[in-house]
């Protein structure tokens, strides 16, 4: 069974934060690279998100440019222990695109119910990323786009299950301990991956592209 090809990418702060601790979500980008990003999407069959993204973003994970929009949208994917999800958020209720939703094996008969989506009981929490790699290998999904947040992007890369890692920086200083991070620590342990390979530096206006590939 193939594992997709997963493309982690972010934008942070020049101190290294996601967003900052408000109600409204910072944005970090720019138009050039909200450019970008609408071109990687265009480019995967999935996009993954954290359940903490969803409830606080309330992103849409679509597509966006009409000229990109292809036969198939890329599918919608989320990852929750706790599966405090609003049925009514647009991760569910935009696009026509298949969701699915990746939970521990006892909570899914409830969220079976409960939510607009293909709900994946995949063992005991926290979910094992490899066995969520398998299975939407199995479903098809040969590129992935993992979007964040800090806790999801931290376990994709500490366990080396990132193959490339686009961090776009913006010039932005956030400052506020409250706000989430780019890397954090989670509720499982982790030791750090190797030292990742500088692949590009790319200059879109005031933000700046970093690509990086795997040590491995
Ligand atoms: N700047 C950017 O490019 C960007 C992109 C995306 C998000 N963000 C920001 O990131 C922030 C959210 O990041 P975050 O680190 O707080 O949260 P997150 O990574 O979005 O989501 C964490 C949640 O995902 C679920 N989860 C993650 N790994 C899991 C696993 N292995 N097994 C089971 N469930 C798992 C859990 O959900 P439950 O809590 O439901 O159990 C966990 O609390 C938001 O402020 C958002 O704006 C920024």
């Amino acid at each position: 069974m193939s594992r997709p090809y997963v493309l982690a990418s972010c934008a942070v702060s020049l101190d290294g934060y996601l967003d900052d601790a408000g109600p409204e979500r910072l944005i970090l980008s720019n138009d050039a690279d909200l450019n970008r990003v609408n071109a990687e999407r265009a480019g995967v069959d999935a996009i993954l998100v954290g359940a903490e993204t969803v409830r606080r973003d309330d992103p849409r994970l679509l597509v966006r440019d009409p000229a990109r929009l292809r036969p198939v949208e890329p599918i919608k994917v989320c990852l929750t222990t706790s599966g405090d999800l609003d049925p009514a958020a647009r991760f569910f209720t935009d696009g026509d695109v298949p969701k699915i939703v990746y939970c521990p094996s006892d909570r899914a008969d409830a969220l079976i119910a409960a939510l607009p989506a293909t709900v994946v009981g995949l063992g005991p929490a926290p979910l094992d990323l490899t066995a969520v790699l398998d299975d939407l290998g199995a479903r098809g999904v040969r590129r992935l786009l993992v979007e964040g947040g800090g806790w999801v992007l931290t376990q994709f890369l500490v366990a080396d299950l990132a193959d490339e890692l686009h961090l776009a920086i913006a010039p932005v200083i956030v400052a506020d301990e409250r706000a989430p991070r780019f890397s954090r620590p989670g509720p499982t342990s982790a030791k750090p991956g190797g030292r990742l390979r500088l692949a590009e530096v790319r200059q879109l206006g005031d933000v700046v592209l970093l690509r990086y590939l795997p040590a491995r």
